[in-house]
């Protein structure tokens, strides 16, 4: 059977500082739904990286008296870093610097060349180096001195070069039209209404070359010219899977399934992008997903307050799936959302230490140490109490997946943890501790639930704390190729398992409870 194709990104980051949680959990939520979707047998492509090129980069390595390779080439090192330190299972880690999206973006600027949508002009306007983006007049907001500031509160400049540009007003009705008939398009809701005002306040032309700096892709034959950054940074979704050409890798993963997005880069991701794309005569991306926020304590981080949080530092202390699981469980996915230490410790320590974990640690040891690590066949007669039990960890899992699948991934851990609730009633009202001198018969079976019940939930969470599952189901002996829905659904592994004469080795905690520091 050919396994469906899903594509599916990142946005690449500015490497003009070091990786902070932002980054990370943008990240961690695009890996959850990747892997989820690697256990749904789809074949995934996973692109992730870095956007080296425009002013801002070009103004830190001035500043830092670097050349802006060596500044992008040194910093990409430790995003990269990042990715493998929280697991993150990418299948290309892209830096715009690489030829071959040099070339890819030489050729969309062809592509966009031929179908008559680049003119050659002035630009004279304002532009903000943090957001490298251009603003109306009508666009900005004053700040506390009377200075003119963009809407994110950027800082901006006036700034007069000649300019290409593109016909991005061509695209207002067929941006409109594409909306309409795609509502899932832009999501969540509330970003495509803010998609839908703006396009509908009428488009003007983007400039889309510079020519005060080098620092970029080379504009084909326009000498001086170097494209607009993010002209360059959108087509790495394209260079990722082989473009330019028809080669059999764009034509297996083209168009994207979904682009992950942070809600501050959502119309660049959904107007100058699809314009650009329709322009060059290829197809759309089926989804761009702007999700919120995270902010330190319900405050925007900043290097001037202080508290940008460096994301190896918190797996460092925290573990890294204790990490993945807190972004991933706290924040519901398209909203904003706020983490501290203490938060991070509290919920770990309810969801991951005490109820999974403890359920885990107390089952395994428990048939390690009386059962002498033997698992129970299940050819006993199940009480009404482990067929509930069954049907409610079924029905939890089949709820992760739903979930997962429309992207609700905390709505999804809150399906997986009314599982683990169950689990952990059921232990305590079946006391296999008693059953052990009343009824040992009885004792084997409820093991026996149990096992299969506990293998069936860390196979379930598995796309969001990879390494803890991998350990465990490593230790109950659950094959690889049984790490699956399906397997899930066909109730088979547990069966295979106990056939096969595999003992339970004395099994090591998984989630060790997590204390913060003194005088936090
Ligand atoms: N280089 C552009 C994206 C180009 S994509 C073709 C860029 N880079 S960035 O480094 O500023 O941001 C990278 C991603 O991190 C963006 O999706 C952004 O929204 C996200 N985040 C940055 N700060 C964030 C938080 N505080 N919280 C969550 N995500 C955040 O934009």
């Amino acid at each position: 059977m050919t396994q469906q194709p899903f594509y599916i990104t990142t946005a690449i980051s500015y490497p003009n500082g070091r990786p902070h949680i932002g980054h990370a959990y943008e990240a961690i939520a695009t890996d959850a739904i990747a892997r989820f979707q690697r256990m749904m047998g789809r074949d995934v492509f996973f692109m992730t990286g870095t956007d080296v090129h425009g002013l801002k980069m070009a103004q830190t390595a001035r500043d830092r008296d670097v050349t802006p390779g060596a500044l992008a080439n040194e910093m990409s090192s430790y995003f990269k870093e990042m990715d493998d330190v929280l697991n993150i299972s990418y299948d290309r880690f892209i830096q715009t610097s690489e030829p071959d999206h040099h070339a890819a973006s030489q050729a969309i600027w062809k592509a966009l060349e031929a179908n008559g949508d680049l003119y050659l002009d002035r630009y004279e306007g304002w532009y903000s180096v943090r957001d490298e983006a251009f603003y109306d007049e009508k666009e900005l907001v004053e700040g506390d001195g009377g200075e003119k500031l963009s809407p994110q509160g950027t800082p901006v400049t006036w700034t007069a070069e000649e300019s290409w540009f593109f016909r991005l007003s061509k695209y207002q009705e067929p941006l409109l039209k594409h909306y309409a008939a795609n509502p899932d398009f832009i999501r969540p809701e509330s970003r495509r209404n803010e998609v839908l005002r703006f396009v509908e306040g009428g488009l003007s032309d983007l400039s889309v070359s510079r020519t005060s700096f080098d620092w970029g892709v080379k504009v084909p034959d326009s000498e001086g010219h170097v494209m607009y950054v993010w002209l360059d940074a959108l087509t790495n979704y394209l260079t990722g899977v082989g473009y330019p050409g028809d080669t059999a890798e764009f034509r297996k993963y083209w168009p994207a399934d979904y682009h992950i997005i942070g809600k501050d880069i959502v119309r660049f991701h959904a107007v100058y992008w699809p314009a650009f794309l329709m322009s060059a005569n290829i197809a759309l991306p089926k989804q761009v997903f702007g999700h919120g926020f995270l902010l330190n304590r319900g405050e925007k981080m900043s290097k001037s307050l202080g508290n940008v949080v460096d994301p190896t530092e918190y797996a460092d202390r925290f573990g890294v799936d204790q990490l993945r699981y807190f972004l991933l469980s706290e924040v519901t996915f398209g909203n904003d959302g706020s983490y501290s230490e203490e938060a991070i410790v509290t919920r770990c320590n309810a969801d991951l230490a005490n109820s999974f974990g403890n359920l885990a640690q107390r089952t395994l040891s428990f048939i390690a140490k009386n059962c002498e690590g033997k698992l129970a066949a299940d050819g006993f007669e199940p009480t009404q109490d482990d067929l509930d039990l069954y049907h409610l960890v079924h029905r939890a899992c089949a709820e992760f997946e739903r979930h997962m699948g429309q992207l609700e991934i905390s709505a999804a851990i809150e399906s997986w943890m009314r599982a683990v609730f169950a689990c952990n009633q059921y232990i305590d009202a079946q006391a296999p501790w008693t059953l052990r001198k009343t009824d040992p018969a009885r004792m084997v079976a409820v093991l026996a639930v149990l096992y299969e019940a506990i293998g069936n939930v860390a196979i379930a969470i598995q796309p969001i704390i990879p390494a803890a599952t991998a350990k465990l189901l490593d230790q109950m002996g659950v094959p690889d190729d049984a790490r699956t829905y399906a397997v899930i659904r066909e109730r088979a592994w547990y069966r295979a398992l106990a056939a096969s004469g595999f003992t339970l080795a004395p099994p090591s905690p998984i989630f060790p409870r997590l204390e913060l520091p003194a005088g936090e």
